[in-house]
């Protein structure tokens, strides 16, 4: 069975960039929910029932293993799905792990208490449901003392994302971490804590200048996701993969081949 990766819409592919460079002999079914993006405008209950939609499609598709490479879906539904019992064989996974982890120098099952950590000062940029969920600063708080986190919400920068408006995507981006600076004036780390924002990193680092280390996800969890693959070999995928959009599958695969550098051909999920 292929591995799913799953996203509302493009930004999941810069998960799925990274872990087909890394793991090569992985077979990946991609699923974006585009006819519903964005996700990071709606409520948390909109949220968990159009992750669950999708989730079952892609396990009837034939994946066991599904990573939510969405922020927004992963703040809002992995736990409540994990918890709701899932159907035998079948695994779903988010993207704060790897992320956590890095950050906070420590392993995920790791339960000493909260420590010091190198940095002090980071910049959250995700979408308005992540940053209303408070799910990064929750997860930092059980592991790292003394982190500050001044959260940004980026209104407007997933469409513009899904429209290939990038013109609007930079001014977007700009105006955002203007603000963030305002509140912020030297952080040493940003999180890009939206998937779709690598799509746009080349612009937060020169926005927010050289001595800021920017975060995103792709690389992090397509290690983590090899980790797991090793001890988990049952789950390693095998089988069709492909491309799958709710959306418009030739308007999404002008996009997602116009941000990848490479044909992409997604067809109706
Ligand atoms: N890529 C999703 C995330 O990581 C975007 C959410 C949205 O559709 O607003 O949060």
């Amino acid at each position: 069975m292929a591995v799913g990766i799953f996203d509302s819409g493009l930004g999941g592919l810069t998960v799925l960039d990274a872990a087909q460079k890394s793991l090569p002999d992985v077979d990946f079914l991609y699923y974006g929910d585009n006819a519903r993006a964005p996700y990071g405008v709606r409520d948390a209950e909109d949220v968990y029932q159009l992750t669950k939609n999708a989730v079952e499609d892609m396990w009837s598709k034939g994946c066991d293993l599904v990573i939510l490479a969405c922020n927004t879906a992963s703040a809002a539904a992995l736990r409540r799905l994990q918890e709701e019992g899932l159907p035998p064989g079948k695994r779903v996974l988010g993207v704060f792990v790897p992320l956590i982890e890095t950050l906070t120098e420590r392993q995920w099952g790791d339960n000493s208490p909260p420590r010091e950590v190198t940095v002090k000062h980071v910049a959250l940029f995700a979408t308005p449901a992540t940053v209303a969920s408070r799910a990064f600063q929750r997860e930092l708080a059980f592991r790292a003392i003394g982190v500050d986190v001044e959260a940004q919400a980026c209104g407007g920068l997933v469409d513009a994302i899904e429209d290939g408006d990038m013109i609007l995507a930079e001014a977007l981006v700009r105006s955002h971490v203007d603000a963030l600076l305002r509140k912020m004036p030297t952080p040493e780390a940003a999180i890009l804590g939206c998937t779709h924002y690598p799509l746009m990193e080349a612009i937060f680092q020169d926005a927010l200048g050289p001595n800021v280390k920017v975060y995103s996800q792709g690389n992090l969890v397509a290690d983590s996701l090899g980790d797991y693959l090793t001890r988990h070999s049952d789950m390693f995928g095998a089988g069709t993969g492909g491309f799958y959009t709710t959306g418009d599958p030739a308007r999404v695969s002008v996009h997602a081949t116009q941000f990848l550098r490479r044909e992409i051909s997604f067809q109706a999920a």
